[in-house]
């Protein structure tokens, strides 16, 4: 039986108990953290937990325990997930995988130097079209790969509580929305190193008292866009807000000069992927599609087979990374008013 503990009691947490709690076979949680006690008190009792923590040093001391989730705000991601895989735990760690690149990168080197499975929660990398186009890219479907898109425009979309906090959030609409889009075209597109980037990152609307959060407490940016060079020549043109006054529109597009891959996540249809030459490009997006789901129950199941079945991370931390490269990269470009350079790890 696979201990789990919980760091973070929070909104997302719930999914997260829900989803060991179907695996009951395989796994137990054992104790929940929070720096509110009420709140992992409240928690435990509501999972039939036995431990609540209110300092989750003590949690990782519980021998019972293998395995962690990190159910954090995201500023409070790196650490906790650091202290477990050296306290010889496996981490899942909620999206995006944290605050800033320094934060990402030493989350990186202790999953490494304790050999223990550091995963990032993106369910979006098993939606079923999402495998689907990966595996068409892999079978060079698209040729030499040259640009690519992950936009996700929302009509209305401001959060409130721990989202619009620099302090809480690390970032906007960036952390909380643009991470599924980036991450999931970096995925298709197999990581190339990103070289450069133009951007700019905005508050719009968080100023406004139109809304139903605090504008004094909002300092995060609901709205920005970025060019991203990589090496090899490849282009990404990122855009993400929380509200803008166009219609909602999400999409990621990857193009090669043989064929492309468009996934649009809430539209229909979902999924289009194109081979051939210039007058011959044709369709070919499978009837039937691969086995996945954006269920959250469906990552968690990933997570504990991996440690069941002692493989390596599904999601592993030393790719997710870039996102917060990039993130990282966009707000510097922002303050600078100029493109910047990308400073990739030796690691990778
Ligand atoms: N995968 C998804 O679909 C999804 C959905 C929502 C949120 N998220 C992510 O999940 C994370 C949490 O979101 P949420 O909505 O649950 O936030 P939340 O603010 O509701 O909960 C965070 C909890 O973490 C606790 N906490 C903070 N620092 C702590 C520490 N050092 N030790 C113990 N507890 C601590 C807070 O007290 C709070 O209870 C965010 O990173 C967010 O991006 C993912």
């Amino acid at each position: 039986m696979i201990g789990i503990g919980i760091i973070g009691a929070g909104g997302i947490s719930r999914a997260h108990a829900n989803g060991y709690m179907q695996l009951s076979d395989l796994a137990e949680i054992v104790a929940v953290a929070d720096i509110d006690y009420d709140r992992a008190r409240s928690a435990a009792n509501q999972w039939g937990v036995k431990h609540a923590f209110s300092d989750y040093q003590q949690m990782l001391k519980l021998d019972q325990i293998d395995a962690i989730s990190v159910c954090t705000y995201t500023k409070a991601h790196s650490q906790p997930s650091i202290d477990a895989l050296h306290a010889g735990k496996h981490v899942l760690v909620e999206k995006p995988m944290a605050a800033t690149a320094d934060e990402a990168i030493q989350m990186a080197k202790a999953s490494s130097q304790s050999n223990k499975i550091l995963m990032v929660g993106m369910k979006w990398r098993f939606m079923p079209e999402v495998l689907a186009a990966k595996a068409f890219i892999d079978n060079s479907k698209l040729g030499d790969i040259y640009y690519a898109e992950a936009i996700g425009w929302q009509h209305r979309g401001i959060p409130g509580r721990t989202f619009i906090q620099k302090e809480t959030a690390g970032g906007g609409a960036f952390m909380d929305n643009g991470v599924y889009t980036l991450d999931t075209v970096l995925y298709l597109m197999n990581h190339p190193k990103p070289v450069s980037v133009a951007g700019s990152s905005a508050n719009i609307f968080g100023h406004s008292t139109d809304g139903n959060w605090d504008p004094d407490q909002f300092n995060v940016e609901d709205f920005g866009t970025a060019l991203v060079r990589f090496e090899g020549g490849i282009t990404l043109f990122f855009a993400h807000s929380w509200a803008i006054n166009f219609r909602e529109q999400w999409q990621m597009r990857i193009a090669g000069n043989r064929g492309s891959a468009e996934i649009y996540p809430f539209s229909n249809p979902k999924l289009r992927l194109m081979h051939g030459g210039y007058n011959d490009l044709t369709e070919f997006t499978p009837a039937d599609l691969p086995e996945g789901s954006i269920d959250i129950n469906y990552e968690i199941k990933q997570f504990v087979n991996a440690i069941e079945n002692e493989l390596s991370s599904p999601i592993p931390a030393d790719t997710f990374l870039y996102t917060n490269l990039i993130f990282d990269a966009i707000y510097q470009s922002t303050d600078l008013g100029r493109e910047v350079k990308v400073d990739i790890p030796d690691f990778l």
